[in-house]
């Protein structure tokens, strides 16, 4: 069956807000970003149309996280949103691939030592890209900031990487392995 992300989405957020219209163009950047990579790496086959709709369903859990910069008023720590997104997608009975991409984007993923270190609010387990989608689709939303100040900005992979060995020095490294790989 077909999937409908915006209606999907729609489900979660009033069409009318500015949540909305937010999550949706993010959505769609990272989309468009995504297919662009995967064109790139066709050799290895990448599933173009679970590329477009799963990358379109990576955020679909903000709404659940305090992030009142961009208007989520829920209750979790923002670093949350990509498990959240993952229960909501299971709990549609979508296949099990949508949310792993979600659960698996955040960061250039986390690992169970990353969670488990720095005591981070999420369910102990390896929440990193195994799939060449799930790569994809993390290296691809790297590019776009949701925040207002930076909504129109694209990253570079010097920023990209620099701001996430802010975080932690192997979140750069991973990132910066799949740059290589899909030649960013
Ligand atoms: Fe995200």
């Amino acid at each position: 069956m077909p999937i409908d992300p915006v209606e999907i989405i729609s489900q979660f957020y009033d069409p009318d807000s500015k949540l909305f219209t937010l999550l949706v163009e993010h959505s769609r950047k990272v989309a468009a970003k995504s297919l662009e990579i995967a064109k790139g790496v066709a050799h290895l086959n990448p599933d173009m149309d679970f590329i477009e709709n799963a990358a379109m369903l990576h955020d679909i859990g903000i709404f659940k996280t305090s992030s009142p910069k961009i208007g989520c008023a829920g209750k979790y720590p923002y670093v949350c949103h990509g498990y959240l997104g993952r229960e909501l997608l299971d709990g549609l009975g979508l296949p099990r691939e949508f949310g792993l991409v979600s659960e698996r984007h955040t960061g250039a993923g986390i690992t169970l030592e990353n969670i488990i270190e720095a005591d981070l609010p999420l369910p102990h387990r390896d929440m990193v890209p195994v799939t060449l989608e799930e790569k994809i689709i993390c290296c691809a939303d790297k590019f776009y900031s949701k925040s207002p100040k930076k909504q129109n900005k694209v990253m570079t992979r010097k920023k990209i990487e620099k701001s996430l060995a802010k975080l932690n020095p192997g979140h750069a490294e991973r990132f910066a392995a799949w740059a290589d790989e899909f030649n960013l």
